[in-house]
């Protein structure tokens, strides 16, 4: 793949590709203290779940640098966890890292090395998971299909490869044809702007659709599968993704069309239950506004909520690196995880 890292780890900084400046841009914002991160993450300068929990994880090595100790990294750990509440994965590779720590210190370590270890290996580790969910997603692609997706779970959105695009990019590599119809998910357009370009700079071939076609295309047979990618699943498989997944699901059931998730096994919550799960509700201004012009008027109320709650019924399969999981999700999630 042509496409560098999302976030990495350069000579003490977390470097980020500035993904507000896309498709006109590719440009990287480098990172030298956790507040910097926050506010990366915040800002969705980083974003897809995958990818802010390595972000997250690659600043906690920042937040010891003022000042190498373990009250230090609960404070930078509670700052990120405040910044977007929905994707598991941010707060599962806080977790890691700060239980790393914690042993690190009962056993006598150096803090500062041990924190480094886990976080480099949370980026690490995510590039190979996303390589072998595309390796177990081809499987499911069949030579001169059309994958339709929405948001951008591709390589933008982890460290490298992405999540719902990894098995159309390993099957390309494989001799298949494969083309992708792009939601433009409004309302921040990662469709449009991220999921679009990258698959343009891999060479795949790409219909942009706006959000309310996804219908029009399934009607006339004009879509294969659908791929998707996940902020957290449940343990009985309930979905929370980019808002449009669950309309999406429900038209492809309409239509017959196999809708799948694919995320690593760091999105799946076995505790959470549904009533716990925050759903993001962002700024009024990204549905008022677009491109800086007001498209609606002051007196309309908007209500923005970034993700949504697709019940399992309505879900194929879980593609993950440890293979697909089928329905029941309870029994098969459970063996998985165990
Ligand atoms: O608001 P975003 O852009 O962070 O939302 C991203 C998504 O919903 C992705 O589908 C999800 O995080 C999976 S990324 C592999």
């Amino acid at each position: 793949m042509k496409l560098p890292r999302t976030v990495d780890w350069v000579e003490g900084k977390v470097v980020l590709i500035d993904q507000r400046a896309l498709p006109e841009k590719l440009t990287f914002v480098e990172c030298e203290s956790v507040d910097c991160v926050t506010e990366a993450i915040k800002k969705m300068i980083v974003r897809g779940a995958p990818a802010i929990g390595v972000a997250a994880a690659l600043g906690l090595i920042l937040s010891l640098k003022e000042g190498p100790s373990y009250d230090n990294l609960v404070r930078a750990a509670e700052k990120l966890k405040r910044t977007r509440p929905t994707a598991i994965n941010l707060f599962w590779a806080i977790g890691r890292v700060l239980s790393r720590a914690k042993s690190a210190i009962s056993m006598g370590e150096d803090l500062y090395h041990a924190v480094e270890d886990e976080a480099l290996r949370i980026l690490e580790e995510d590039e190979r998971t996303n390589r072998r969910i595309g390796e177990v997603g081809s499987e499911l692609i069949e030579d001169g299909s059309t994958v339709m997706t929405i948001c951008n779970a591709g390589s933008f959105a982890t460290v490298r490869y992405g999540t719902a695009l990894a098995p159309i990019y390993v099957a390309k590599e494989r001799g298949k044809d494969v083309t992708v119809v792009a939601l433009e998910t409004r309302p921040v357009l990662q469709g449009a702007r991220i999921t679009a370009f990258e698959l343009g700079l891999e060479g795949i071939p790409v219909k942009l659709i706006v959000d309310g076609a996804s219908g029009y295309f399934m009607r006339n047979h004009e879509v294969d599968l659908v791929i998707v990618g996940a902020d957290r699943i449940l343990r009985d498989g309930t979905l929370y993704n980019k808002i449009g997944t669950y309309s999406l699901a429900i038209v492809s059931r309409h239509h017959r069309v196999p809708f799948y998730a694919a995320a690593p096994t760091s999105t799946i919550d076995m505790s959470s239950k549904k009533e716990d799960v925050i759903i993001e509700m962002r700024d009024p201004s990204e549905v008022m506004f677009m491109a800086g012009r007001r498209i609606a008027p002051e007196s309309a109320e908007v209500l923005n909520p970034a993700f949504d709650e697709t019940p399992p019924d309505l879900v194929t399969g879980i593609i993950t690196e440890k293979g697909l999981i089928r329905p029941p999700f309870e029994e098969s999630l459970r063996s998985v995880m165990c």
